[in-house]
């Protein structure tokens, strides 16, 4: 609708133009009348259709004892193998030192995933209901509950790795990303680096292996802040999780504000070689891999 706008616009200039110009070949009804009431009324439907698809996220999907016993189950398949096949690499490239939290830790697999790659794991999480997973799991774990928006029980620890694994996904506004990242930036240790792995816009517009977007048309509308809805392909609840879209250029503008800098961005995709049937995977990447540091 925002594109017939545009267009619309377009030729109601073009012909305020040709007139001008002395060119009288399209009649004065459609061109003085026509092509603005078509403008107007496009632009006025752009705009009533986006204020419709504008939700915003309220709750949290994760605090949810059946969700976190579905999610308990889910490993790396398809679509998330994506995700976490790179991160050896980038651990190992960017990362000196053992001492990793791993914020929104849900039920722990990626707190499981750190520590098998040799660091000691702090894993944090602001529903019970995957923690209590995680303990379930990994019972010697370090994994603790704590208050939204609220890292003060970890102040004074220092960390080599901040891991957040699709946990930004879920926080819903601006000032409550950067309250997050200005604390987990200050429990960075001198060469720390923070990863922070989040899911793509395209991904709530596409069919991937492992998810589905096609009964939400609407997230095509969505814009950084919008509630975004998808369902998980590989768990039993087949409920749609709930999440925020965030643009690329915003979360620069996070980092930006929150005393991060970027160090290098990733874009996983398949090789096609995974044995896996992918659907967007080896043309879209589903997941921005973002390693960050303290400014200087
Ligand atoms: C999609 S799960 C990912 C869990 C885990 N990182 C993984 O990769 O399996 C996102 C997690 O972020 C948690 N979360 C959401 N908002 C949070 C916040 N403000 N602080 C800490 N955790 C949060 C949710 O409770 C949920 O467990």
């Amino acid at each position: 609708m925002a594109f017939s706008a545009a267009a619309f616009w377009l030729v109601t200039i073009m012909y305020v133009w040709w007139l001008a110009a002395g060119d009288r070949s399209v009649p004065i009804f459609i061109g003085a009348f026509l092509f603005p009431v078509a403008a107007a009324f496009t632009t006025l439907a752009a705009v009533v259709m986006r204020r419709a698809a504008k939700k915003v996220l309220t709750e949290n999907v994760y605090e949810d004892a059946i969700r976190a016993r579905a999610y308990a189950a889910l490993e790396l398949p398809g679509t998330y193998h994506l995700a976490f096949r790179d991160l050896r690499a980038l651990i190992e490239q960017h990362v000196t030192g053992k001492r990793g939290l791993d914020f929104g830790c849900g039920t722990g697999r990626s707190t499981r995933y750190i520590e098998g790659l040799g660091l000691t794991a702090v894993g944090v999480d602001v529903s019970e209901e995957m923690v209590a997973e995680a303990r379930a799991a990994s019972p010697s774990g370090d994994y603790r509950v704590i208050p939204d928006g609220d890292l003060s029980s970890l102040s004074g620890s220092e960390f080599d790795l901040v891991l957040s694994t699709f946990t930004f996904d879920n926080i819903a506004t601006a000032p409550k990303k950067v309250l997050l990242l200005k604390q987990l930036r200050d429990m960075l240790g001198s060469d720390g680096r923070m990863i922070n792995l989040v899911s793509s816009p395209e991904i709530y517009v596409n069919e991937w292996a492992s998810f589905s977007t096609k009964d939400f048309p609407e997230n095509k509308n969505a814009r950084t802040g919008d509630l975004v809805r998808i369902v998980m392909l590989d768990v039993d609840d087949g409920r749609p999780v709930e999440d925020v879209v965030w643009e690329h250029e915003d979360y620069l503008k996070l980092y930006d504000d929150a005393g991060l800098e970027v160090i290098a961005t990733e874009r996983p995709l398949a090789t096609g070689d995974e044995g896996v049937a992918w659907v967007s995977e080896t043309e879209i990447a589903p997941w921005t891999i973002y390693i960050l540091a303290r400014k200087s």
